[in-house]
C-alpha cells in the first residue's frame, strides 16, 4: 500500500518547489533573465526573435532530420568557430558554450527543465 504519511509531505514540498519562483518574487515577475551572448559569433542560426520563441521546435526538427532521415546538415563557420548546423552539442553549444549561463538562465526563470541532458552531454562549465 502507498504510505500517505510519506506521500503527502512529498507532494507539499513538490508544490512548494514548483511555485517557488512565484512566491519568492512576491508575485512579481522579478528581474528578467540575461542569457549570456556568445563572444565568438554575432548571429544565431535563425533570426534572434524566432530563436527566442521557437528554439524548441527547431531543435525537434533538427533531431528528427538527423535521427529519422540521417540527414546531418552542413558544417558551417561563423566568427572562427566551425559548427554542425543541426546538432545540439556540436551546433548550439559551440557558440552557446555554457548551459548554465545561457539555457538555464531562461529555463530557471520560465520554470522549464528540458530532459535533453539526460542523454546529451552538457558542456563542462569553465567557471
Ligand atoms: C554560430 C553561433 C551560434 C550557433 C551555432 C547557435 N547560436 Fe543561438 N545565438 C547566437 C548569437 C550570436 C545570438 C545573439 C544574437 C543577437 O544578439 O541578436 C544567439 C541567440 C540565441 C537565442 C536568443 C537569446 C536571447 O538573448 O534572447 C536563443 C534562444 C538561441 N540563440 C538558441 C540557440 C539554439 C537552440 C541553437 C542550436 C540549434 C543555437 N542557438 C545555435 C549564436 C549561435
Ligand atoms: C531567451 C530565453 C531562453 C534561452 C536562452 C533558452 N531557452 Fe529553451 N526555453 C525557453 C522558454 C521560455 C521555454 C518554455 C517555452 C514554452 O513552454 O512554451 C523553453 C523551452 C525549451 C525546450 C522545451 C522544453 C519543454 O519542456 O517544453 C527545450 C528543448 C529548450 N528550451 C532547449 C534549449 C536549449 C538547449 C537552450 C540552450 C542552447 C535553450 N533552450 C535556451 C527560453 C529560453
Ligand atoms: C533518451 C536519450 C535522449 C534524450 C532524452 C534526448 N536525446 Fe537527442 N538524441 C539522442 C540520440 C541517441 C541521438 C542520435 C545521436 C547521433 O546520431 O549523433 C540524438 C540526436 C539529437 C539531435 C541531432 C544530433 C545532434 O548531434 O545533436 C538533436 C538536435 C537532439 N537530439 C536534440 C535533443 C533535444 C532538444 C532533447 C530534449 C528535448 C533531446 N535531444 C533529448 C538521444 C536523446
Amino acid at each position: 500500500m502507498y504510505d500517505m504519511k510519506k506521500i503527502l509531505p512529498g507532494l507539499i514540498i513538490f508544490a512548494g518547489l514548483m511555485t517557488f519562483p512565484i512566491w519568492y518574487n512576491g508575485g512579481d515577475a522579478g528581474t528578467l533573465p540575461k542569457p549570456e551572448k556568445p563572444s565568438n559569433a554575432k548571429e544565431c542560426v535563425r533570426p534572434t526573435e524566432y530563436m527566442r520563441t521557437s528554439h524548441m521546435q527547431l531543435l525537434n526538427e533538427f533531431r528528427d532530420t538527423v535521427v529519422r532521415e540521417s540527414e546531418r546538415g552542413a558544417i558551417k563557420e561563423a566568427g572562427g568557430v566551425t559548427y554542425d548546423d543541426k546538432s545540439l552539442m556540436l551546433g548550439c553549444m559551440k557558440c552557446h558554450v555554457s548551459k548554465k549561463k545561457f539555457c538555464d538562465e531562461c529555463h530557471t526563470y520560465a520554470a522549464v527543465k528540458p530532459y535533453c541532458w539526460d542523454c546529451h552531454i552538457q558542456p563542462k562549465e569553465t567557471n
